[in-house]
């Protein structure tokens, strides 16, 4: 059974790091928070840790991880070169939610932390737990999200444990995660350079910066040619019931009691603007304000779902502008790109 320590100023976080580390250093796995969600975390150079993680998220083994490292020095020891571009990334973006894709350098990292490609993606978590903990550990820790794979990403210790209670020894319980969304992933080996995967460091943020970078759109990265994230093609991020994108306008409620006459049970996931709406289950993805709210919800109001026995999910879209992208990116995923009219 896991063992979920909370690291809060109310207790000795000293010993709850210490207890993190020996486990890691056992080449056993440990659950820990991050600035974007809950990653699952094993030694990066030891195989037969990485091993455990595959196989305790059921992870298919043609996925890469990311690696997360506690200080910029320790990337060189990884990658063959740091492309210019990356240089400045690090320096604007890190500690923060971009994963830099480099060339990998051989026979350092296990093997199936990189899945067999001959590059590796990087990170500084920008989270004092993450931090602390690759710190006094002092060694690089590949993790993906702390989810069974196919299920929405955990953004609080109690969704890691829904998912791997069985499974893993260890969780840090750091509170609910800031950014709610997994981080950008760039590919920075290719000019210009690709976002492989929408996050919490925008198209725009990082033009600003190092000029030109191509996004693909989802349509786009159906077809061969189009680098992506070996882990998109999988589904992700699905909890139970089917999940339908509505469009945010005055026909939810018809559409509701259409479903409901037809039998069905009916879980809404919109901002609390439609919070009087009739319907079986409404979770709210905060007041609407602005787009990083609906992000910080989107996975937590996702998993509620299964607590349910709602027969459908439905999810009101957002624009694609900011952080918009990150989530529509997520919603098309997690629906299969079904929509209600
Ligand atoms: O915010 C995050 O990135 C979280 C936290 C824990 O850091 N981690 C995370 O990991 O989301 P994961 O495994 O759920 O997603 C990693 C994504 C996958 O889509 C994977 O295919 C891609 O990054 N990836 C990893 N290494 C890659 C590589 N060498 N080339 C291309 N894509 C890569
Ligand atoms: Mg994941």
């Amino acid at each position: 059974m896991v063992e979920i320590l909370k690291v809060d100023n109310s207790v000795d976080n000293e010993k709850s790091y210490s207890q993190a580390v020996d486990l890691l250093n056992a080449e056993q796995l440990v659950a820990f928070p991050t600035e974007t969600v809950y990653g699952l975390g094993a030694i990066a150079t030891s195989e037969e840790a990485v091993k455990k993680i595959f196989k305790a998220k059921g992870r298919p083994s043609d996925n890469p991880l990311i690696v997360h490292v506690g200080r910029k020095e320790d990337v060189n020891k990884y990658v063959k070169e740091i492309p210019q571009i990356a240089k400045i990334c690090m320096d604007e973006f890190w500690p923060g939610p971009l994963t830099l894709i480099m060339k990998v350098k051989e026979g350092v990292l296990a093997n199936s932390v990189t899945a067999g490609l001959q590059t590796v993606g990087i990170r500084i978590p920008d989270h004092p737990v993450a931090l602390h903990l690759l710190q006094q550990l002092n060694n690089a820790v590949a993790a993906p999200s702390a989810n069974k794979s196919g299920k929405p990403s955990p953004t609080k210790a109690e969704h890691v444990a829904e998912d791997l209670s069985d499974r893993i020894p260890l969780i840090l319980d750091g509170g609910a995660t800031g950014i709610g969304l997994e981080s950008t992933v760039l590919d920075v080996t290719s000019t210009p350079p690709v976002i492989l995967r929408p996050g919490g460091i925008i198209k725009e943020m990082l033009e600003a910066k190092i000029g030109l970078v191509i996004e693909p759109k989802i349509a786009e990265q159906k077809n061969e040619m189009t680098p992506i994230s070996p882990g998109m093609k999988y589904t992700h991020y699905a909890p139970n019931a089917p999940v339908y994108l509505i469009e945010d306008n005055e026909q939810i409620q018809n559409i509701i009691n259409r479903l409901r006459c037809k039998g069905n049970k009916v879980a809404l996931l919109a901002t609390n603007k439609h919070k009087n709406i009739e319907t079986d289950y409404f979770f709210s993805l905060g007041m609407g304000d602005n787009l990083e709210e609906i992000g910080v919800h989107l996975y937590d109001c996702l998993r509620k779902c299964d607590k349910t026995d709602a027969t459908i999910i439905l999810v009101t879209v957002t624009d694609k502008n900011g952080v918009g992208s990150a989530i529509m990116n997520r919603l098309q995923k997690a629906s299969g790109d079904n929509w209600l009219k």
